[in-house]
């Protein structure tokens, strides 16, 4: 039996190996440059409308979009259908939405030459991460960290079953437009994983529906011929700021969901809340050093100075050599003068926009159209692959 069979037989997520290992012994044949070759280079990424958007947001996800369109066709989403995987009711999940859109738009995303949309107006979402849930484990989900960190401790009667589907959904939004490549943080990297998984076991177990039905390309996974239709994506992580911490906890992330406040600076922070927020933020006694060394067991101190580089986009070297030696009284208003200079004109973009609700809505209106018209095309696709009957 080939590693293909041998793998489409050996589904049992109770194996205590990775996702990875369980199905697909045989890694990739064929180097997956190649195969991506073959896909048209399509970005996609999505942010969720729940609660304020935050610096690591912009540094981890948001400015990479931006850097992201100059030369690439690039589809930013606001998944609303995704907020209700922790939350079902929300006071105002609207104005959460197009409060999303204006901050890609202030942040320079340009919605006529890219697709900006929310991912409840395009329903082939909803419709392929049904498809994908039949796909994925349910030992894949449950082994996904942020799962374990949100449905932690709490029994099953606490949390949605779309919670533990989430990666499902997430595999959707992506994989509904063939896209290719991800502009995220690093907290998103295990379901960007999954995503390769999913698209992994469809191309394998409909490979040769995928062929009769005149779609895909030919890959080889170990020895076998796969036909495949999905791309393996490729998650663009890497960053100055793929990860920024909580100003009041250097070994937690930077969250929408942190309850105190002064843990981040959101994108709507004026500049004298931002200036308390790094005032009051956690250091240590000790100076900035000079050597990476100098940074170890100092979470604060290594998350802040990655901050104050990040924005301009400097690496670890660098910043170490300009601010070595400095105490934080000197780093610290320096840090702010620059964060206030570089969020401040984002800031009131974003206060103006949503205030002008029909001017979010139509360029909303405008991108779910051409997002649905792509969409279907995959979906049309999908369909015949599985044999739904037209
Ligand atoms: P969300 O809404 O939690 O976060 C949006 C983006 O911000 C990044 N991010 C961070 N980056 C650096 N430091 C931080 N402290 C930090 N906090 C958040 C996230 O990595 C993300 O890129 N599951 C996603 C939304 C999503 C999605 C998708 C993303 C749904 N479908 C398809 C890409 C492709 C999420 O909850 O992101």
């Amino acid at each position: 039996m080939g590693e293909c069979a041998a793998a489409r037989e050996n589904v049992n997520p109770i194996l205590p190996t990775g996702v990875r290992e369980i199905i697909f012994p045989g890694a990739l044949h064929q180097p997956i440059e190649d195969i991506m070759a073959e896909f048209q280079k399509l970005v996609f990424s999505g942010v969720q409308p729940t609660g304020n958007l935050h610096l690591g947001n912009y540094l981890g996800a948001i400015r990479k979009f931006v850097a992201l369109q100059k030369d690439n066709d690039c589809i930013y989403c606001v998944v609303d259908e995704h907020a209700l995987t922790a939350q079902l009711v929300h006071e105002d999940l609207r104005g959460q939405t197009r409060a999303i859109a204006a901050a890609y738009i202030a942040s320079g995303i340009d919605p006529k030459k890219h697709i900006v949309f929310n991912q409840s107006a395009v329903a082939g979402h909803a419709e392929l991460a049904w498809i994908f849930n039949c796909v994925a484990r349910i030992g894949w989900m449950e082994r996904m960290t942020q799962f374990k960190d949100k449905a932690g401790g709490k029994n099953a009667e606490q949390v949605s079953l779309g919670l533990l589907a989430y990666p499902s959904l997430m595999a959707a939004d992506i994989l509904l437009y063939r896209a290719t490549h991800v502009p995220v943080g690093d907290d998103q990297k295990q379901h960007l994983e999954l995503t390769r998984d999913i698209a992994q076991k469809f191309n394998i177990d409909f490979s040769a529906n995928i062929r009769k039905e005149g779609y895909g390309i030919d890959i080889k996974v170990g020895d076998e011929p796969v036909h495949a239709y999905f791309p393996m994506v490729e998650p663009l992580i890497d960053g100055p700021a793929p990860r920024v911490m909580s100003l009041r906890d250097g070994t937690k992330k930077m969250s929408k969901s942190d309850p105190s406040d002064l843990s981040r600076i959101n994108l709507m922070d004026d500049a004298e809340t931002i200036s308390k927020k790094i005032r009051k933020a956690k250091t240590d006694p000790d100076g900035l050093p000079s050597e990476p060394e100098g940074l170890k067991g100092r979470p604060e101190a290594d998350n802040l100075g990655g901050i104050y580089a990040a924005v301009p986009d400097k690496t670890q070297p660098d910043w170490l050599g300009e601010l070595g030696g400095a105490q934080f009284s000197v780093f610290k208003p320096a840090l702010i003068e620059l964060a206030v200079s570089v969020l401040a004109p984002i800031t009131e973009e974003m206060r103006r926009l949503p205030g002008d609700t029909s001017h979010i809505d139509a360029i909303l209106r405008d991108g779910g159209e051409r997002a649905n018209a792509r969409a279907e095309k995959t979906m049309k696709e999908v369909r015949d692959i599985i044999g739904f009957l037209r």
